[in-house]
C-alpha cells in the first residue's frame, strides 16, 4: 500500500537529508570554528588576579604605553609593569577599592601579581620590540586598538603567516616614528601609508627579501 504519492516521497527524502546535514554540518563547522579560534587564540580573553583595563587607563586617562612597559624601546621584551608602578596612582586614588585588594596585597608582601599571558609565542620564536618600534612599527599593527580592550585580548594571530605578510612586504606599516604608541594612528589611507613607508624603507635600507629568511625568527 502506498501512504505518500512518489512526489511526497522524494519531498520527505529531501527534507530527511537536510535534518541530516544540519545534525552533522552544524557541529561540525562550530567545531572548526572553534579548532581556528583555539589555534590562533584571536579574541581570547584571560581571567586575570586584577581587572586591569586598557580601555580606562589608555583610552581615557591617556597613559603612554611605555610609562608600564617600560623596557618595550630599548629591548626585546615590553615588560609588564611591577606592583609599585600601579600604586604611583592607586595609592592616591581608588585606594580602598575592593578590585584593587590583591595590588595593596602584592605591594606589602613583596609577591609580583601574576598576569596570565595573552599575547605569548612558542620558545623556538626569536621575537625584538625594540627593532620594530625603532623603524616605525605601532604597537597597534600586532595588538590592536587597546583603548577598546577593558580586558586585554589576543587581537592577531601570532602565526608564522602573520609575520611572513608584513615582513615581505613592510612598507604600509612603517609609520611615524613618534606614533608607535598611539593607539588609533593618523587615519591615513592605504596609499599614503605605504608613500610613507616606501621613503622610509629608502632612507633605512629595509630588505625585505632578507626579512623571510628562517634564520631571522629562528635562531
Ligand atoms: C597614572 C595613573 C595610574 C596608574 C599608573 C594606574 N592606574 Fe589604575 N586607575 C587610574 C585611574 C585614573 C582610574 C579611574 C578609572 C577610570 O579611568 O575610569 C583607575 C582605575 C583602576 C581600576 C578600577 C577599574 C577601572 O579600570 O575602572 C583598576 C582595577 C586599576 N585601576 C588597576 C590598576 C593596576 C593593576 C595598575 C598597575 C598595573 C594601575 N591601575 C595603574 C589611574 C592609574
Ligand atoms: C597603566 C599601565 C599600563 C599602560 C599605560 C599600558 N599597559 Fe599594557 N598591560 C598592563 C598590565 C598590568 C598588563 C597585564 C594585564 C593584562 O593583560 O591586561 C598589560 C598587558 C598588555 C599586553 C598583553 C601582554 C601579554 O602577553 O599578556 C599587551 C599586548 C599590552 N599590554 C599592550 C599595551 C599597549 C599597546 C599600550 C599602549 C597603547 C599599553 N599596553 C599600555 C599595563 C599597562
Ligand atoms: C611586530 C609586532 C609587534 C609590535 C609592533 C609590538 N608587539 Fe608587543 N608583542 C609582540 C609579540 C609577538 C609578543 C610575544 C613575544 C613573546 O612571547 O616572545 C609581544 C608581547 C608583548 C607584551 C608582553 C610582554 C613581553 O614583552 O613579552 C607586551 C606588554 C607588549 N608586547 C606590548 C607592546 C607595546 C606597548 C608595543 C608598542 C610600543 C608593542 N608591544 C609592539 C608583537 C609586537
Ligand atoms: C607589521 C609589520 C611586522 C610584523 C607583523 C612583524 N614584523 Fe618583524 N620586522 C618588521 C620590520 C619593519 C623589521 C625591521 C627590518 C629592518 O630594519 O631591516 C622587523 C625585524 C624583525 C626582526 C629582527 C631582524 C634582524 O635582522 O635583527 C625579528 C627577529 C622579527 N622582525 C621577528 C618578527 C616575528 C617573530 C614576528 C611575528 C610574531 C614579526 N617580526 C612580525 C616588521 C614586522
Ligand atoms: C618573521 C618570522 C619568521 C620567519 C622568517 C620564519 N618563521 Fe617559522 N615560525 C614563526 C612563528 C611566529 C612560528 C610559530 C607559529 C605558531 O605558533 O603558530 C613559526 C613556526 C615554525 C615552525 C613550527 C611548525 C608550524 O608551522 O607551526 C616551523 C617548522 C617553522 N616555523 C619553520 C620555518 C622555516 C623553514 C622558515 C624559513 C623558510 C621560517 N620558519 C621562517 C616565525 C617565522
Amino acid at each position: 500500500m502506498q501512504i505518500f504519492p512518489p512526489a511526497a516521497d522524494t519531498a520527505v527524502r529531501f527534507a530527511v537529508l537536510v535534518l541530516v546535514i544540519a545534525m552533522v554540518g552544524l557541529p561540525l563547522g562550530a567545531w572548526e570554528y572553534l579548532q581556528s579560534t583555539y589555534e590562533t587564540q584571536v579574541g581570547w580573553v584571560q581571567d586575570q588576579p586584577v581587572p586591569f583595563s586598557h580601555a580606562h587607563h589608555v583610552g581615557d586617562d591617556g597613559i603612554d604605553c611605555r610609562y608600564c612597559h617600560t623596557s618595550v624601546e630599548t629591548s626585546a621584551r615590553a615588560n609588564l609593569p611591577p606592583t609599585h608602578v600601579c600604586m604611583t596612582c592607586h595609592s592616591q586614588i581608588w585606594t580602598g577599592a575592593p578590585v584593587l585588594e590583591p595590588v595593596r596585597l602584592s605591594m606589602a608582601t613583596g609577591e609580583p601579581i601574576r598576569w596570565r599571558r595573552v599575547a605569548q609565542l612558542p620558545d623556538y620564536v626569536y621575537f625584538n620590540h625594540s627593532i620594530h618600534i625603532d623603524r616605525g612599527v605601532a604597537c597597534r599593527e600586532c595588538h590592536g586598538d587597546v583603548t577598546d580592550m577593558p580586558l586585554m585580548r589576543r587581537a592577531k594571530p601570532f602565526t608564522m603567516q602573520f609575520c611572513l605578510d608584513c615582513h615581505r612586504d613592510p612598507a604600509p606599516a612603517l609609520g611615524p616614528r613618534e606614533l608607535v604608541t598611539h593607539p588609533q594612528g593618523l587615519g591615513w589611507t592605504e596609499a599614503q601609508k605605504r608613500a610613507h613607508g616606501e621613503r622610509v624603507m629608502r632612507k633605512l635600507g629595509i630588505k625585505p627579501d632578507e626579512l623571510d629568511n628562517c634564520g631571522v625568527c629562528h635562531r
